[in-house]
């Protein structure tokens, strides 16, 4: 079975892995980055064939794919083992993954421990963590240990509550100026890359020139060296009202419905299956088959 793209080609041409040197490639070429979510098989196929750069299992899985309000909730071992499915079928992509809550925050040791999980266990090319402060030395940390770190800044689901909700970030002088020294500081500690989440498209603009690692944004404007969103919310795969930023390419929830209720409705009326879904049988081992269930006849009692 062909893993690639049969429509245009992807920015990061060639049948072997992207790699951290193409993603530079891509930001001095002034070629956006395609970053999309997978937490399976399936959808890590889906991103191999249609060609896109980066594949991110982000802890977003504890609401897309396990019905959590929240990333929070997200385990360890959960992640785990989205990351080895979705690595299975994402053979093109670099493909990161989502350190959970708590399992970076308390120590550089439990940051390496978990970031190799991923890793030796789970097939990621690399892995994303949330915010600056303390999360600084883990990056030091992790990269230093030689596993390439994504960062994460603005809207930082993990800590959504200590910013007051889902919503945007760095829309005063002040706390844009906080974003930029954050992105700087993530940038020095060694991160590869950098997702910017509800950023107001200008601020995310200026951030972006700063920096000389890849910013990939989600809901903080074109100006960013790329765009990342999350799979379910793209697919139209949700139930949930979609955040301003997402842009819904089809909706497959409305489309399963209608396939589901079709089958219920064909099961129940005995129009599924059809012959073309059922296994012929010779006449005469039918008939054999027949004779040996006749009443009369004791060989299967
Ligand atoms: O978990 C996730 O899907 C993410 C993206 C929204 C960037 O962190």
């Amino acid at each position: 079975m062909s893993t690639r793209p049969s429509g245009p080609a992807p920015a990061t041409p060639g049948p072997g892995k992207v790699t951290l040197p193409d993603l530079v490639d891509l930001k001095r070429r002034g070629q956006p980055i395609v970053m999309v979510t997978a937490y399976d098989y399936p959808s890590g196929v889906v991103a191999n064939q249609a060609g896109v750069d980066v594949v991110l299992v982000g802890d977003s899985a504890a609401m897309t794919v396990l019905g959590h309000d929240s990333t929070v909730p997200a385990t360890m071992e959960e992640m785990l083992l989205l990351t080895r499915a979705a690595t299975r079928g994402a053979t093109h992509p670099l493909v990161v993954a989502d350190l959970p809550f708590l399992s970076y925050q308390l120590s550089d040791r439990d940051a390496i421990l978990n970031a190799g999980r991923f890793v030796k266990e789970a097939g990621a090319d690399a892995v994303k963590m949330e915010g600056a402060g303390q999360t600084l030395e883990r990056i030091r940390a992790v990269t230093a240990s030689g596993m390439p770190v994504m960062g994460h800044l603005g809207l930082t689901p993990q800590s959504a509550t200590a910013l007051g909700g889902f919503k945007a970030q760095g829309r005063s002088t002040e706390t844009a100026l906080g974003l930029l020294r954050d992105a700087r500081a993530v940038e020095a500690a060694g991160a590869f890359a950098l997702v910017l989440e509800c950023v107001p498209a200008p601020v995310a603009a200026r951030i972006t020139e700063r920096l000389s690692i890849p910013v990939i944004g989600i809901g903080a404007g074109v100006g960013c060296d790329g765009q990342v969103l999350v799979y379910h919310d793209l697919l139209g795969l949700g139930t949930g009202r979609a955040p301003r930023f997402v842009k819904q390419y089809t909706n497959l929830h409305d489309q399963a419905v209608t396939a589901v209720t079709a089958y219920s409705r064909e099961v129940r009326e005995r129009h599924f299956p059809a012959a073309e879904h059922t296994y012929a049988i010779a006449e005469d081992e039918l008939d054999a088959f027949e004779e040996a269930l006749a009443p009369a006849n004791p060989v299967i009692e």
